[in-house]
């Protein structure tokens, strides 16, 4: 909601489909969900090296570094995951309309968050991508020790351990690192995002 009544969206004369066409390709919100340390900002960055090397113009938002900045006022509590999720949708909003393919890494716990991303951006240009690893293997590689810190009670609303995690019910893709390695689900991440690419404006 706008605090502000007298506002009024300006409309300029260059448009998206415009932009995107001086960048040669449509432009996506490819967003990532999973626990702390299901591979999320792996894939991402994986996919962003592959689409970037075909010359497409891409960008990467991510947790930890949205965190740093614009987003450094908020915690981990429901209410500030939720506003940070928003504002990440305002951005990623802004970021399609100037033609750009961005892939978001973020844990959005909630369905309910992950929703207002979609609605906010558009769902044709929204694509959730599932990255599945169960919190028994999240916890075990402990990239950054933030399990083992949680177990400790050193810190709070830990997503898989003492905050909730919910699932996707009907993600546009889903993988699951246990059972397939980084290079054979990146193929699969790949496959899907290049049949999204290959269509062109209507
Ligand atoms: S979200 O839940 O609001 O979407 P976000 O993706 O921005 O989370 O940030 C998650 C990152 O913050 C994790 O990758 C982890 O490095 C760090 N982090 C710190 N505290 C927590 C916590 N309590 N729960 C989850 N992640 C945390």
């Amino acid at each position: 909601m706008s605090l502000n009544k007298n506002l009024k969206k300006h409309n300029y004369k260059t448009t998206k489909i415009q932009r995107e066409t001086l960048h040669g390709h449509k432009a996506y919100l490819i967003w990532f969900t999973g626990l702390s340390g299901s591979g999320k900002s792996t894939f991402a960055n994986l996919l962003e090296i592959e689409l970037h090397k075909r010359g497409l113009s891409t960008y990467i938002l991510d947790g930890d570094n949205i965190r740093l900045g614009i987003n450094k006022d908020l915690s981990f509590n429901h209410k500030d995951r939720a506003e940070n999720i928003r504002r990440i949708a305002e951005i990623s909003n802004l970021m399609i309309d100037a033609g750009v393919i961005t892939l978001a890494a973020f844990v959005s716990p909630y369905i309910k968050d992950r929703k207002k991303v979609k609605q906010i951006v558009g769902a044709e240009n929204f694509i959730e991508i599932f990255v599945n690893t169960p919190i028994e293997e999240c916890e075990r590689r402990d990239v950054k020790g933030l399990y083992k810190k949680a177990r400790a009670g050193k810190i709070k609303n830990m997503t898989g351990i003492s905050a909730p995690y919910e699932s996707p019910e009907n993600p546009d893709l889903e993988v699951f690192t246990e059972r397939q390695s980084i290079e054979e689900n990146l193929e699969v991440i790949i496959n899907f995002i290049n049949k999204k690419l290959n269509k062109t404006h209507e």
